[in-house]
C-alpha cells in the first residue's frame, strides 16, 4: 500500500509541498484548507499532471472549513503549514498567537483520525508551534518534528556555493537553534567537500554569509511583498518526508524536543537528528565551544520566551 501524507494548508508552502510529493511519487497526498474548493481544485490539477510525469500517486483536496478531517484518516505523516504568513516588517514571532489558534485546532482534529502519524510542523514561529503541537497531540517526542534547519542550512549552502563557485552538492552547512533571527549557523561544522569553512573563506565573508542566512526568510518576504518563501521550504519538508518514509536514518537539522541535550530542557530547538521510520530516532549531540554554546543559549531563550507567552 502506498504511504499517505496529509498536507494541512493549501497556501504556497502547502500546495508546493503536495506537488513535490506527488511528482516524486513517494506517497498519496491529501491537501486540506479551510477554503472551499481551492484544495480540491489544486489537488485535481496536480493529479492530472500524473500521466505526464509518470506518477501514480493519488491526490485529494478537502475543505476542512466545517471541521471535517475524516479524509485525512490514517496518514503516515501530517505536514502542518496552515497559518498566517509574514508580511514585510513582521517578525516570525508577531504571528505567535494567531497561528497558535490555527495549529491547536488542526492538531486536535488530525490526531483523532491519524493517531499513529508523524507530525511535521512548518507554521511559524516554528519552534513554538512544534512545542504547541507536541503538547496538544500528546504524541511521543519522536513523532513531532519542526522543519527549519533543513531550510536554513540550504540557504547557507546556497550562499557558500556561490561564494566559492563550487557545486551545491559539495557543501554541507550546519545550523543550530531556533528558526529566528538569532539562529546559529556553525561555520566550524560546515564543510565543502569535507573541508571546514574557516579553512576556505575569510572570517568577514563567513560572517556575511551567517548574517544573510539568519535573515534569509526576511530577504524573500521583502522581495515578494506578499507572502513568504515556499520553494525552498517545501523542498526541505520533502527531504524530511523522504527520510521518514524510506527509513533512511538521515541526519538532518530539525526542531526537536530536547530534554537536557545541548543544555536545553523541555523545549523545541533546532539540532541534528536522525530521521527514520520512527521519526526522530536519535538526537546527535556535538561539543560546542563556549561562544557557540552562548549563541545557542541565546537562541533557545528566544524560543523559551514565546513558549511561555503561550503557557506551554
Ligand atoms: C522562511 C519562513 C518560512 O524562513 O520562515 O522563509
Amino acid at each position: 500500500m502506498r504511504k499517505k501524507v496529509t498536507v494541512v494548508g493549501g497556501g504556497f508552502v502547502g500546495s508546493t509541498t503536495a506537488q513535490r510529493i506527488l511528482d516524486s511519487g513517494i506517497a498519496d497526498v491529501v491537501l486540506t484548507d479551510i477554503l472551499d474548493g481551492v484544495p480540491a481544485g489544486k489537488a485535481l490539477d496536480m493529479l492530472e499532471s500524473g500521466p505526464i510525469l509518470g506518477s501514480d500517486s493519488h491526490a485529494a483536496g478537502i475543505s476542512t472549513g466545517s471541521g471535517d478531517y475524516r479524509e485525512t484518516a490514517n496518514s503516515d505523516i501530517v505536514v502542518i503549514t496552515a497559518g498566517f504568513p509574514r508580511k514585510p516588517g513582521m517578525s516570525r514571532d508577531d504571528l505567535l498567537k494567531a497561528n497558535y489558534d490555527v495549529v491547536k485546532a488542526v492538531v486536535e482534529n488530525v490526531v483523532k483520525f491519524s493517531p499513529n502519524a508523524i507530525l511535521i510542523l512548518v507554521t511559524n514561529p516554528l519552534d513554538a508551534m512544534a512545542q504547541a503541537a507536541y503538547k496538544i497531540s500528546g504524541f511521543s517526542k519522536n513523532r513531532v518534528i519542526g522543519m527549519a534547519g533543513v531550510l536554513d542550512s540550504a540557504r547557507m549552502s546556497t550562499f557558500v556555493a556561490a561564494e566559492l563557485g563550487v557545486s551545491v552538492e559539495n557543501v554541507h552547512s550546519f545550523v543550530l537553534g531556533g528558526h529566528g533571527d538569532d539562529m546559529v549557523p556553525l561555520a566550524r561544522y560546515s564543510t565543502v567537500a569535507g573541508i571546514p569553512l574557516p579553512e576556505l573563506l575569510p572570517k568577514e565573508t563567513i560572517e556575511a554569509i551567517v548574517t544573510r542566512t539568519r535573515k534569509g526568510g526576511a530577504e524573500i518576504v521583502n522581495l515578494l511583498k506578499t507572502g513568504s518563501a515556499y520553494y525552498a521550504p517545501s523542498a526541505a519538508v520533502v527531504e524530511m518526508v523522504k527520510a521518514i518514509l524510506h527509513d533512511k536514518k538521515k541526519i538532518l537539522p530539525c526542531a526537536a524536543y530536547l530534554e537536557g541535550e545541548y543544555g536545553v530542557r523541555g523545549l523545541f530547538v533546532g539540532v541534528p537528528v536522525k530521521l527514520g521510520a520512527r521519526g526522530i530516532e536519535q538526537i546527535i549531540e556535538i561539543k560546542l565551544t563556549a561562544e557557540e554554546q552562548a549563541a545557542l543559549d541565546k537562541s533557545s531563550a528566544s524560543v523559551r520566551e514565546l513558549v511561555s507567552v503561550l503557557g506551554l
